[in-house]
């Protein structure tokens, strides 16, 4: 909890203060040096034990839009088909991505507050006209706050369609809601979310076979080339320059996580996640998405008598917390209230305490 807390978005979310003093040291940092390498090097390490990763993550400086860009080019090639599931606007995004590098997008829509049923997902599968190189899911969609069951899904590809690499969005749910990564070839995941990060990081894990795909596919990109920077990363350094500032943050997140313990921290993910939807029902709000709750984002419909679309704003005003508006056919209607990071359950109560004195 900081007393001047004021994100309650889904990303960027709040920097706790000894994450800034961290941060902050970046003034006399040289990324070339062996003092920075053992800062990375920690960070490696601390990453990988802290979320059960067979191998560390690449650290590479992206937002996380980036990250996903970086994991379909180094698995597909040019005309290869792509599945995905679009039910928000970052599922769409995989099949835009998809779309401008020259694959075959296949997609598996879905309603905005819903996911797709094991039956459709199966029939794709087996119903598909070419084979599908990759299919790429969101874990948390966070336009729609939908967490979708991942790990249900990985199961039924593996079984359907052994060939096809599952790639994972996790960009919003990592660090908030448990995800094995082993259910994945390619698993994404952000620094401005429960990370506590600014944006600007992003990470990768990969998995063997991910990194067998990525000797023999042609990654069209200098940049994006994720063989030369995991040969960087294996000595503690990055192909390119660093965002050194980020990695000093890292370090002091992980730090936290590590005080903290994993469990403690997603099971306080989950209390600010039920604190927050019981709070809003109790308001008059709509809660969305209710058949596939997330711990780091809760959808709302106001009551008829407030203006989602002022109530961002009118919040700041009262008391300078911020919530978020939402996008597309929910924009106007719905507000996305974000609880992931270092946000607890108390702070989650403070904030309905304001909603209630701004509504009025
Ligand atoms: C699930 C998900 N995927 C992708 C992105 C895109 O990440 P970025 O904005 O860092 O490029 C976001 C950002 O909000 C997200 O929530």
């Amino acid at each position: 909890m900081t007393s001047d807390m004021l994100l309650f978005t889904p990303g960027p979310t709040t920097i706790p203060e000894r994450v800034i003093t961290a941060m902050s040291q970046c003034a006399s940092v040289h990324h070339r040096t062996s003092e920075f390498e053992k800062i990375f090097a920690t960070c490696q390490e601390s990453f990988a034990n802290l979320f059960a990763l067979p191998e560390p993550p690449l650290f590479l400086a992206s937002s996380g839009t980036g990250g996903l860009e970086a994991a379909l080019r180094n698995i597909c090639e040019p005309g290869e088909t792509v599945a995905f599931v679009n039910g928000g606007k970052f599922g769409e995004r995989w099949g835009k991505i998809a779309a401008a590098l020259g694959f075959s997008p296949l997609e598996l829509s879905c309603e905005w507050g819903e996911s797709i049923s094991k039956e459709e997902l199966t029939n794709t599968l087996r119903n598909a006209e070419t084979p599908i190189r990759a299919i790429c899911f969101q874990h948390l969609e966070t336009s729609t706050g939908v967490l979708h069951p991942v790990e249900e899904f990985s199961e039924i590809v593996r079984q359907e369609s052994p060939e096809t690499f599952i790639l994972i969005d996790a960009i919003s749910s990592f660090a908030c809601s448990p995800l094995d990564v082993r259910c994945a070839d390619i698993v994404i995941a952000g620094s401005q979310k429960a990370l506590m990060l600014p944006p600007g990081l992003c990470f990768l894990m990969l998995s063997e076979r991910a990194w067998q795909r990525a000797e023999e596919c042609d990654s069209g990109s200098f940049y994006f080339n994720l063989l030369a920077e995991r040969k960087a990363q294996k000595r503690s350094n990055s192909a390119w320059t660093p965002p050194i500032s980020l990695i000093l943050g890292l370090h002091e997140v992980l730090k936290m996580l590590a005080e903290e313990g994993m469990p403690e921290v997603f099971h306080r993910q989950d209390q600010n996640a039920k604190v927050c939807r019981a709070g809003l029902v109790e308001l008059g709000f709509t809660t969305l998405s209710d058949d596939y709750p997330a711990a780091g984002v809760t959808p709302a419909r106001p009551p008829k008598n407030v203006d989602a679309s002022k109530l961002p704003a009118l919040l700041v005003d009262s008391c300078g917390k911020r919530i978020a508006g939402a996008q597309d056919q929910w924009k106007g209607k719905v507000v996305r209230i974000g609880h992931m990071g270092s946000i607890t359950p108390q702070d989650v109560q403070e904030l309905l305490k304001d909603l209630s004195c701004a509504i009025v």
